[in-house]
């Protein structure tokens, strides 16, 4: 047997068979010699490479079904595959489609050769795995058609350092002449030879995104999807099949991400047989992409991860890998600016006066960047205005933006402001100047969101315009920061700039378009901070993560509510990419009372800040967040490098609990939060995760009303592991403090810290 051997791909080259491995997982395939397409053999827990393979081939004997080469056991219908297309044989869902010049869509790619090359690919403004990694390694198949120069090429890219094979896909017509619809174009497509796994994923809304749902697979298709424009509140783009028996801890869980913010489609479809295909990819939904001579088609990137530890095990692969190939680097590492945020503190009421008051009282409160949200700009007095009309109301802000930025830096604080660029309102010039360049067909029907249209970004003079605006705006004044918002989804999706032909690339195009303005915007200001929004989490992926460091997880504040959106982000996001802010009580969204300590614990696991009126509220309360900003600035670096353990569910506990340690400053946070207070309460302890056992560790439980310590002692990690702390209080002896104890509270919070004492 010959074999190519790179690191971490081993390819028997005489028998076609490609396994590409790491410590930990390995994903195996191979070419089908009598007909030249791919099988899947195994994807799981690594493997050392097979001595031979073809023990790992089944074939039943099912004389029923259609045969592509006239054998009982040729039907791809019962082959588990890498790349499938329906209808040659095959009934289930395909990964691609592509409708030829006759109106066929019978293809017929079959193995043509395969290449290793170092490092990520890179594609561009299309978001994917980047920086150095002198490991990583591509693998990539191209597949060719029997019946046209078309090729497919298949990428497998996998590295030493975590548990992901990053797969994607390229459609490449060399022909001069002929040109094809592409009109299913998916990232991957993956058989799995059981069907024995719940399906896992986020669902929501607005102001509820990111609720976890675990469902057992059943025989047909379960799927999850956005024909929204954006990846979308609805669901977002991962999906997880975990063994019925694995848990937060323990179990095998195969998971799977896109970097892709615009239109998806994730789906689990289980045979007759029990063979289960996952695939993950742009939504088919009226996707036609016109594949013209010498052109190729690139899919988004997924990512596909396998753990045998649990629900855990498949987070922190994704968190790394955000981490370390997908955010900016510069943001990464980097503090990141504690903000306050002025939309619950004033709406659209404010004036520079009152801007101002509220930047002093940040800066009192030692808070580092002052943001200016919706409102600033031409008549903007509630939602129903001005939207591409980026210029300044100068009847609120008369001495400009400026002005109000430069008061802003001398009281010390960085300055920020809110744009909601691909978006227009009918009342601006732009509309008047530009009524094509908004989406929809000019005779039909457009719907209205939030009273405002979105502009066609798949345009490129859209984007242009828009660019110009707003690097005008953040030339004219010192902005740090800029909060890129979404507020509507596309409906009656048209481009009056494609042709005919070309109308079902628009939402594709559309995305670019973002990606393309986020590009130009960083480019041409280095230094800017962006945080993503789509009211709240309507576009929180790995795509925009690329671009925007940091996503504002959701326009619902209340603590509560938090503990679960910050928990279900948690299964793939990292802390650091959530922006979680402080606000008033009784809460804007829900109406419900937590204690400030409580809302500053929950908050503190994300991209910390305050969205409130900080001018009006008494000395107590002051004193405590400039408490809680001191501690969020000592814990930060934890924040952003620790690892993460969901310790309790708040979707099935009233005592959520989650823990945040850095193995190498051994160090640690853990947030315990209590819901609804019961009466003459039980006992409970909290066994922490991912200590040293050995290690002496300083576990001190914070104060953060006045950033003191409640009480502290010296335990070995596995004490705090196994035994857990304990949660109750020891009474021996003071009895009579019954009578005095503080009265014990609904949604309740307790902080605790690990620090190494040698
Ligand atoms: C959206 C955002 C909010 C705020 C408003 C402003 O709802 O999610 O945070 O910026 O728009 O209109």
């Amino acid at each position: 047997m010959m074999t190519t051997d790179s690191q971490l791909i081993t390819i028997d080259d005489q028998n076609l068979v490609f396994h590409l491995h790491n410590q930990q997982i390995s994903y195996l395939f191979r070419v089908i010699p009598e007909i030249g397409q791919l099988e899947q053999l195994y994807f799981g827990p690594a493997i050392q490479t097979p001595i031979d393979y073809h023990h790992l081939i089944v074939r039943d004997l099912r004389p029923a079904d259609n045969q592509l080469t006239g054998d009982y056991t040729s039907s791809l219908e019962h082959i588990q595959q890498e790349y499938p297309c329906f209808g040659t044989t095959d009934f289930r869902q395909g990964a691609y489609a592509i409708k030829y010049p006759d109106g066929d869509y019978i293809s017929e790619f079959k193995y043509q050769k395969f290449e290793i090359t170092p490092g990520y690919l890179n594609l561009g403004e299309l978001p994917h795995a980047r920086y150095h990694d002198e490991t990583a390694t591509t693998l990539t198949i191209t597949l060719q058609d029997a019946y046209s120069l078309l090729q497919i090429l298949l990428h497998y890219t996998i590295s030493q350092e975590n548990a992901i094979i990053i797969r994607s896909t390229t459609f490449r017509n060399p022909d001069t002449t002929t040109s094809y619809h592409l009109q299913r174009a998916l990232s991957f497509s993956l058989d799995l030879p059981d069907a024995n796994y719940d399906l896992l994923h986020l669902h929501g809304a607005w102001a509820k995104e990111m609720q976890i749902e675990r469902r057992h697979l059943m025989t047909g298709r379960m799927a999850i999807d956005s024909d929204r424009g954006a990846s979308s509140h609805q669901h977002n783009p991962f999906l997880a099949l975990a063994r019925p028996d694995s848990t937060e801890t323990q179990g095998l869980v195969y998971g799977a991400t896109l970097l892709y913010s615009g239109n998806f489609l994730g789906q689990a479809e289980v045979d007759n047989y029990d063979v289960t295909r996952i695939s993950l990819g742009i939504s088919p939904t009226q996707f036609d992409w016109l594949l013209q001579p010498q052109s190729e088609f690139q899919t988004p990137e997924a990512v596909l991860t396998c753990s045998q530890t649990g629900l855990t095990g498949m987070s922190q692969a994704f968190q790394n890998f955000f981490c370390e190939h997908v955010i900016d680097q510069r943001w990464v590492d980097q503090p990141k600016p504690i903000l306050i945020n002025n939309w619950e503190a004033t709406y659209f009421d404010f004036d520079e006066a009152k801007l101002l008051k509220l930047a002093q009282q940040a800066k009192a409160l030692d808070l580092d960047l002052f943001v200016l949200d919706d409102g600033w700009f031409g008549k903007r007095d509630s939602d129903n205005s001005s939207l591409g009309n980026w210029t300044v109301d100068h009847h609120k802000l008369p001495a400009g933006l400026s002005h109000l930025a430069s008061e802003v830096n001398q009281l010390g604080l960085k300055f920020g402001l809110w744009f909601e660029p691909e978006m227009i309102s009918l009342d601006t010039p732009l509309a008047a100047e530009h009524p094509e360049w908004i989406v929809g067909h000019p005779q039909k029907r457009r719907s209205q969101g939030r009273n405002q249209y979105v502009l066609d970004f798949s345009n490129p003079d859209v984007v242009s315009a828009i660019f110009e605006q707003m690097a005008a705006i953040l030339h004219s004044a010192a902005i740090s920061y800029v909060k890129w918002d979404m507020n509507r989804y596309i409906s009656e999706a048209f481009s009056t700039y494609l042709p005919a032909e070309r109308q079902g690339e628009f939402y594709h195009r559309y995305i670019m378009g973002v990606y393309h303005l986020y590009h130009l915007l960083i480019t041409e200001f280095p230094e800017l901070l962006i945080e993503s929004c789509a009211g709240g989490g309507g576009r929180f992926d790995g795509g925009i993560l690329y671009y925007a460091s940091q996503g504002w997880t959701s326009d619902d504040t209340d603590a509560v509510e938090r503990l679960k959106i910050q928990y279900g982000a948690s299964m793939l996001y990292p802390l650091q990419s959530m922006g979680s802010h402080v606000s008033a009580v009784p809460n804007h969204q829900v109406g419900r009372r937590t204690p400030l300590s409580t809302r500053a614990a929950v908050a503190l696991f994300g991209t910390f800040g305050y969205e409130l009126d900080i001018t009006k509220l008494t000395a107590t309360e002051l004193a405590e967040i400039k408490a809680q900003i001191q501690f969020a600035k000592s814990v930060q670096p934890l924040i952003q490098k620790g690892k993460f353990y969901r310790l309790a569910s708040p979707f099935t506990s009233n005592r959520p609990a989650w823990e945040v340690y850095d193995s190498e400053t051994k160090t640690g946070l853990i947030g315990y939060y209590q819901i609804l207070n019961p009466a003459n309460p039980s006992y409970h302890r909290l066994q922490l995760r991912g200590l040293v056992p050995t290690q002496k560790y300083q576990l001190t439980e914070i104060n953060l009303s006045n950033n003191t310590i409640l009480s502290t002692e010296e335990v070995f990690g596995d004490e705090l592991q196994n035994i857990g702390i304990i949660l109750n209080k020891d009474y021996t002896n003071k009895a009579a403090e019954y009578w005095q104890r503080p009265q014990p509270t609904d949604f309740a919070s307790r902080l605790f810290q690990l620090k190494t004492t040698e």
